[in-house]
């Protein structure tokens, strides 16, 4: 039974005490600790967790207040084989998800989390996801017996006071419950209960299936609530570009996990681009809603980034490399003798030797990777210095572009915009890309992943376009859609577009084509960049032959994605919009 309660936050919210008391009996830890999300709480935990081992003091001359953790070898990414979506029926989950009936599964959870916390500390973490006071906002709890997760919630939220602050009385949060349980493949569950606003998380200590207010609730829970809620969940980043004049324009993007969405959403222009700047709003998560003026508004709901490491440095994402420098926690990387942290594609030497990931010796001679392909970053927005001022704005910014990405070698061109929304709705329906390293599994194989999606819709794929479609009803002024490609490639192999600080090129013929100043010309896909639209100026090596071979259509090519676009709404075809349908046959048309 539960010895003590500890912490200065305790609520006297009727519903928060009933719930914590039911799981604490579930659970039975030995400690209950209130979190409260202060600087005191946060160096004590740390404290503990240097003596536990669970973390590792870096060095703080060269990196104030980071840490670094290593996590089990069989627990580096998202595991989708073991995410589930229990709704009542199965067709509310539809045929992307796994399924379970709630019932099932919740005896099959508790009877894992029976007396999980024995001999530990159950941590009661309340979280703000959203800037306080703003209507898109959302509370949400976990519960979890894993000091690292407290302490990167603490970065990736906002917790404590002004959460409980926001829930006041009300009985409106998310329940969560996190059992790391044996750290064991075959006893890891992500499970989200949508009906009833809960997730349980069991077996896992990795990101992105604990920290359960990023992919579980501002995601997979998120995007059920919003369709019931008239407002949309987006794994897009959102960001902002001004001019030299002042004029600001926000843009939100989805891409796959681990395609650059934080590389974008940080971007330093070019020195060409003298006087523009972009702003970070998020890098990972929107929510959006319409607002009183028929404009799209969007709020990031996370208060940090949980960023791919390998390949960051001052080329790729300089904003990124001054964001790492303190309060970070980094998990995966190489370790160096004098306790800084190394990575693929850092900047600077090589080291002669570190540990890597697992905490073997490595040399540059070794034939595995010091980091892991998905180690990560935990680092608060705060440390940004491209953080917008506008991102505790409680209404949000409003979009007027919305750009869908995806890595893919061939076929796709650098850039083009969709017609209207419905067509741009198609686009992201339709979106393929190559897998990464964030989840579980083969690298590099193309698989549709919906509006960047696939991962993370909390019910009916469906149902997900169509209520795409029904949000276009209540905006006056809906943002232009757009899809953009960095990774296609030249016949030897090698990337035609250089990414990076020069996608401001892409971005500003975007905002120009929102602003009704940019030329355009009329393809089969969609419109693309005028001749004369696309700024190369500075752009060495790359001449306008070298942009035309990249916005190149291949009809063959076309046709052959048009096909493997198919299988999916195959799958989906029972929930499927008809207007997808005509979109297609527009599209077959016009190729
Ligand atoms: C992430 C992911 O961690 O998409 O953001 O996997
Ligand atoms: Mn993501």
């Amino acid at each position: 039974m539960m010895k003590s309660t500890v912490g200065a936050c305790n609520t006297h919210n009727k519903s928060v005490r009933a719930w914590v008391d039911e799981m604490t009996t579930l659970c039975q830890p030995d400690k209950v600790f209130w979190c409260d999300g202060s600087e005191a709480e946060r160096e004590a935990m740390t404290a503990e967790a240097v003596s536990k081992g669970i973390l590792i003091k870096l060095n703080q001359q060269k990196l104030p207040g980071c840490y670094y953790h290593r996590s089990n070898p069989n627990d580096v990414a998202r595991v989708e084989e073991s995410t589930y979506i229990c709704t009542l029926t199965q067709e509310e989950a539809g045929p992307t998800n796994n399924w379970s009936p709630p019932r099932e599964m919740y005896q099959k959870l508790h009877g894992l989390c029976r007396g999980a916390m024995r001999g530990r500390t159950m941590y009661v973490v309340t979280y703000l996801m959203g800037p306080p006071g703003s209507s898109l906002a959302k509370v949400g709890i976990e519960l979890t017996d894993s000091l690292y997760v407290v302490l990167s919630m603490r970065i990736m939220t906002r917790m404590g006071r002004a959460a409980y602050e926001h829930l006041g009385d009300s009985d409106d949060f998310n329940r969560g419950l996190h059992c790391m349980l044996d750290v064991h493949p075959a006893r890891r569950y992500i499970c989200h209960f949508p009906q009833d606003n809960a997730v349980i998380s069991v077996g896992s200590n990795y990101g992105g299936n604990v920290l359960l207010g990023k992919k579980c609730l501002a995601l997979r829970i998120g995007s059920y609530l919003g369709r019931k809620e008239g407002r949309m969940a987006e794994h897009m980043l959102i960001l902002g570009v001004e001019s030299p004049e002042g004029e600001k324009t926000y843009v939100a993007a989805a891409f796959p996990s681990a395609c650059g969405k934080t590389n974008l959403a940080m971007l330093v222009p070019p020195a060409h681009f003298k006087g523009w700047k972009i702003w970070t709003l998020g890098d990972d998560i929107a929510w959006m809603k319409p607002g009183a003026d028929g404009r799209l508004y969007a709020i990031n709901p996370e208060a940090g980034y949980f960023g791919v490491v390998p390949g960051t440095n001052s080329k790729s994402n300089p904003n990124a490399v001054k964001t790492i420098v303190r309060d970070t926690i980094f998990t995966n990387v190489g370790l160096t003798p004098d306790l800084d942290v190394w990575w693929e594609g850092k900047d600077g030497e090589v080291p002669a030797e570190c540990l890597d990931w697992k905490g073997n010796k490595w040399t540059p001679a070794s034939e595995e990777a010091a980091a892991h392909p998905n180690s990560r970053f935990s680092a608060p927005m705060n440390n940004n210095p491209a953080l917008a001022p506008e991102v505790n704005d409680a209404t949000g910014v409003p979009i007027s572009a919305i750009i869908f990405g995806a890595r893919r070698a061939t076929t796709m061109p650098l850039v083009y915009q969709t017609f209207n929304w419905i067509h741009g709705v198609y686009v992201g329906a339709t979106m393929g890309s190559e897998t990464t390293a964030a989840a579980a599994g083969t690298v590099g194989q193309i698989r549709r992943d919906p509006m960047a999606m696939l991962p993370f819709c909390g019910y009916n794929m469906g149902d997900y376009f169509r209520h795409w479609i029904l949000i276009r009803r209540s905006l006056k002024n809906p943002p232009r859609i757009f899809h953009v490609n960095w990774f296609r490639k030249d016949a030897s192999g090698n990337f035609f577009w250089p990414g990076f600080g020069e996608n401001m090129r892409v971005l500003k013929w975007i905002v120009d084509r929102c602003r009704g100043r940019a030329d355009a010309e009329e393809t089969p896909l969609g419109w693309v960049p005028g001749a004369r639209a696309f700024d190369l100026t500075g752009l060495e090596g790359f001449s306008l032959e070298t942009l035309q071979k990249l916005q190149t259509i291949g009809t063959e090519e076309w046709r052959k994605e048009v096909l493997s676009q198919d299988e999916l709404f195959l799958k989906l075809y029972s929930h499927l919009p008809k207007e997808l349908i005509f979109q297609r046959e527009l599209l077959v048309s016009r190729l």
